[in-house]
């Protein structure tokens, strides 16, 4: 599999222009189209859409194309309402959910990339194994050696259940990882701001008696510390997050129980 990397596609060739629809309001969208076990280099194709004849979202325009030009291009998508994370792309630069994005938005030729930095499945399918992996070794649930109450919940004040706003909506759609610098270069290693959103999810829970053994296992220069605050996650979270926030108040509770 071939890696997409936004700053650097001059390896990508020009593809198809696909024969243009009818209508009078036409919009052109140029597609990264890469299937790894073709052999072949990744291309652009170009597709002409009749907007009159599309729903609003980009998604739209994508599901247009799929199922009136050309039925091999390759996607995610699910709940189209913002919720799943799976139609996270690359819209003229910009990682979003296509679903949420209006086509209106962008002017012009409308450019669409897989989430940068990530291997390609196909067209524009990322891997997600990785992220899902890093996911997994922050053990995103709930560790408490405290018995649960017989018959009932484990009781949360309001005040305590605030602390999750910001957090527990993270749909894990890797938008701010893949617009992280320091996550490009070393995601092998740093966590980046999903998962360490996700990490700080846990240790902001009143419920959880892990935080000691959370904290020793981010507690390492790359797995959290390779954040440089640059601050690229909060601008393409879709969901409104800081993940730069949350890996600030994780840096701020090690320094605090070292202090
Ligand atoms: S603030 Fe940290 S996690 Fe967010 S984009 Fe910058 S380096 Fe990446
Ligand atoms: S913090 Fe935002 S951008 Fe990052 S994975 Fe969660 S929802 Fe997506
Ligand atoms: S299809 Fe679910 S977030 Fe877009």
């Amino acid at each position: 599999m071939a890696e997409f990397r936004l700053p650097k596609n001059s390896r990508v060739k020009k593809g198809k222009k696909h024969a243009p629809q009818d209508g009078t309001n036409l919009k052109t969208v140029k597609i990264y189209r890469y299937d790894p076990e073709s052999g072949e280099n990744p291309r652009y194709d170009h597709y002409v859409i009749d907007l009159d004849k599309c729903g609003p979202m980009v998604l739209d325009a994508i599901i247009k194309i799929k199922n009136e030009i050309d039925p091999t291009l390759t996607f995610r998508r699910s709940c189209r309402e913002g919720i799943c994370g799976s139609c996270a792309m690359n819209m003229d630069g910009k990682n979003g959910l296509a679903c949420t994005s209006a086509i209106e938005d962008y002017s012009g030729t409308l450019t669409i990339h897989p989430l940068p930095h990530m291997e390609v499945v196909k067209d524009l399918v990322g891997d997600f194994t990785h992220f899902y992996a890093q996911y997994a070794s922050i053990q995103p649930w709930l560790k408490s050696e405290s018995p649960e109450p017989s018959g009932a919940e484990r009781k949360q004040a309001p005040e305590d259940r605030a602390k999750l706003d910001g957090l527990y909506e993270c749909i894990l759609c890797a938008c701010c990882s893949t617009s992280c610098p320091s996550y490009w270069w070393n995601s092998d290693r740093f966590l980046g701001p999903a998962i360490l959103l996700q990490a700080y999810r846990w240790l902001a829970d009143s419920r959880d008696e892990a935080t000691g053994e959370r904290l020793d296992q981010l507690e390492d220069p790359y797995r959290l510390y390779r954040c440089h605050t640059i601050m690229n996650c909060a601008n393409a979270c879709p969901k409104g997050l800081n993940p730069a926030k949350a890996i600030a108040e994780t840096k701020k509770m090690i320094a605090e129980r070292s202090a």
